[in-house]
């Protein structure tokens, strides 16, 4: 049997590493805090078997609970779980043979049940005798085609939990097209250059979850697990909620305790910047540039500190200085970026 290329079997974990599936319970804990905003919006969640997505359920559920006006999710032809093997959310009959593309478009859930509240029993009744509501579509679904395109400018918020081997060309898509979003990426996202020059220059922030707690997602059927709970196979991925919704979070003052001394936070050997291993330990009274944690974004405020730049790659600062590794006593300090205190208006 011929051996797979080198670039075949990368691709194949790419997009093994797509197929990981959110859990109801991290979409509601971080969903809560943004009732408000999502108020009278179209919401469309381009990455989604409706079948399959807790993000779907989420929102068709809560429909009338946040005021929604329009709830678009679309499916993607490729899904290697397309056909149900993860399926959240069954409704017989109604999925067309299971592997095409379709889009769901909801502009209202009745309560059919006349029970005074919406929930999932409604949606289903809704799926099933409004056979207008699931429509299959034209293309393959991919986010980046027309046809999605198309619904994309429709929205106002794009909420879901994208394929992160398309991370930076799904944060491009965002930005050109001036979007809301609140979607889940890898932490290691945070700096690659297609994310980070959005992060430095506060068009995209994080979302409320902590960053240092990562995520449990369900794999589908076949693929390896870590922990199985309410029979449910999860494996926990270093995951966290990227945004340009408004938080509390980034206006609150991150407070300092620390006093600094030259022996507890020493210069990198190549930088005019000292280095920080614990944000917690950023001292109150340094105002020169600061190596830190990339946790340190989870206590990012804007009007506190300035990002200037991250060690990852050299254009990722204008001035080029924080492209290069970060050398503390001849050892690399990786995953640094380079902040520095805003002077406090008297
Ligand atoms: C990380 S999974 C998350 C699925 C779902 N959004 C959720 O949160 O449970 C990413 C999904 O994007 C799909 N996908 C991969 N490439 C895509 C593309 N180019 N356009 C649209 N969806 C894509 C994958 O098949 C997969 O179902």
């Amino acid at each position: 049997m011929k051996a797979k290329s080198n670039s075949s079997l990368n691709r194949a974990a790419k997009v093994k590493n797509d197929e990981f599936y959110t859990q109801l319970v991290d979409i509601e804990e971080e969903l809560k805090h943004y009732k408000e905003q999502f108020r009278g919006k179209i919401v469309y969640c381009n990455c989604d078997d409706p079948f399959e997505s807790n993000f779907f359920k989420y929102f068709a559920a809560n429909f009338r609970a946040l005021g929604l006006k329009k709830l678009i999710t679309t499916s993607y032809t490729k899904s290697p779980i397309a056909g149900g093997q993860l399926p959240l959310f069954e409704v017989e009959g109604l999925k067309p043979s299971g592997k095409e593309p379709f889009k769901i478009e909801i502009n209202e859930v009745p309560d059919s049940n006349g029970d005074g509240s919406i929930n999932l029993d409604d949606v289903r009744f809704l799926l099933r005798h409004d056979k207008n509501i699931a429509t299959p579509l034209q293309g393959t679904g991919d986010f980046r085609s027309d046809e999605c395109v198309g619904f994309l400018k429709e929205a106002d918020i794009i909420c879901t939990n994208p394929p992160f081997s398309l991370f930076g060309d799904y944060i491009a898509q965002l930005m050109e097209f001036d979007k809301k979003f609140l979607i889940i990426g890898n932490k290691n996202s945070i700096t690659y250059k297609d994310v980070f020059k959005h992060i430095k220059a506060n068009r995209l922030w994080l979302g409320y979850r902590n960053i240092n707690s990562d995520m449990w997602l369900l794999v589908p059927e076949g693929e390896k697990y870590e922990k199985i709970v309410d029979g449910k196979k999860l494996k926990h991925i270093m995951a966290c909620w990227y945004t340009n919704l408004d938080t509390s979070k980034r206006h609150e003052e991150f407070v300092m305790y620390k006093k600094y001394t030259a022996e507890e936070y020493p210069k990198y050997d190549n930088y005019d910047a000292i280095n920080v291993d614990v944000v917690a330990d950023i001292p109150m009274d340094y105002d020169g540039v600061m190596g830190v944690p990339i946790t340190f974004l989870d206590k990012y405020n804007p009007n506190q500190f300035e990002l200037l730049g991250s060690n990852r790659d050299r254009d990722q600062d204008p001035a080029g200085i924080y492209g290069r590794s970060s050398i503390l006593n001849g050892k690399e300090k990786f995953k640094r970026l380079f902040i520095k205190k805003r002077k406090s208006k008297k």
